[in-house]
């Protein structure tokens, strides 16, 4: 395994501990086991049809870095990749705004996982917006004919807006709060890996 080199890691107090060992419920107690990805707040900012894209349009003027975010999304034995699931990804641009009405759909775009279960994107760190939320990105998870549809967000570790209780409501959150990496291509990278709750 390669050697990953961490950029930033910062300002974030870990507060989670292991769930192994519990048995988890979701808010609408259907939820078991410690490995399906938590879900998260759909806002009121998402829209269908969004482009088919792995590469959102990325401006050279933005003031931001470009990252790439990659993941695999498994089943919901924890182990089987799935193939062929799609996937919505948005978040706001780099003013906090969501892009709700143009025909160039910024900051957001859909894909499916590839034969192995993989998916990747790049885009830019998106700002903070509002009050008290912290950066992240939203996904929506389409269900499949074994799976129920996921909705969550992924989040960035050294956000001082994460607080426990605030955007990390269950321990088990912390598994979508990820450090930005250095990849072998020298880009900046973080993953998220998904797993689906069987329908
Ligand atoms: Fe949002």
């Amino acid at each position: 395994m390669k050697r990953r080199k961490f950029i930033k890691h910062t300002g974030f107090t870990a507060i989670a501990i292991s769930a192994s060992g519990f048995t988890l419920l979701a808010d609408n107690g259907t939820y078991k086991g410690d490995c399906p990805t938590t879900t998260d707040i759909l806002g009121p900012y998402f829209r269908q049809n969004a482009p088919f894209r792995n590469e959102l349009p990325f401006r050279e003027s933005d003031d931001k870095k470009p990252i790439r975010v990659v993941g695999t999304v498994f089943g919901s034995d924890c182990k089987t990749p799935i193939p062929n699931v799609l996937i919505d990804i948005w978040h706001c641009d780099e003013n906090g705004n969501y892009d709700m009405q143009t025909e160039e759909f910024r900051c957001r775009g859909r894909f499916h996982t590839n034969e192995n279960g993989d998916y990747f994107f790049t885009t830019f760190i998106p700002p903070a917006y509002g009050r008290v939320r912290p950066k992240h990105i939203h996904y929506l998870v389409e269900k499949t004919a074994e799976h129920k549809e996921l909705v969550t967000q992924l989040y960035f570790k050294g956000d001082e807006r994460i607080k426990p209780k605030n955007w990390v409501v269950h321990p088990w959150d912390e598994k979508r709060i990820l450090d930005i990496y250095e990849n072998e291509n020298g880009e900046a990278e973080v993953r998220l890996d998904l797993y689906l709750t069987a329908s």
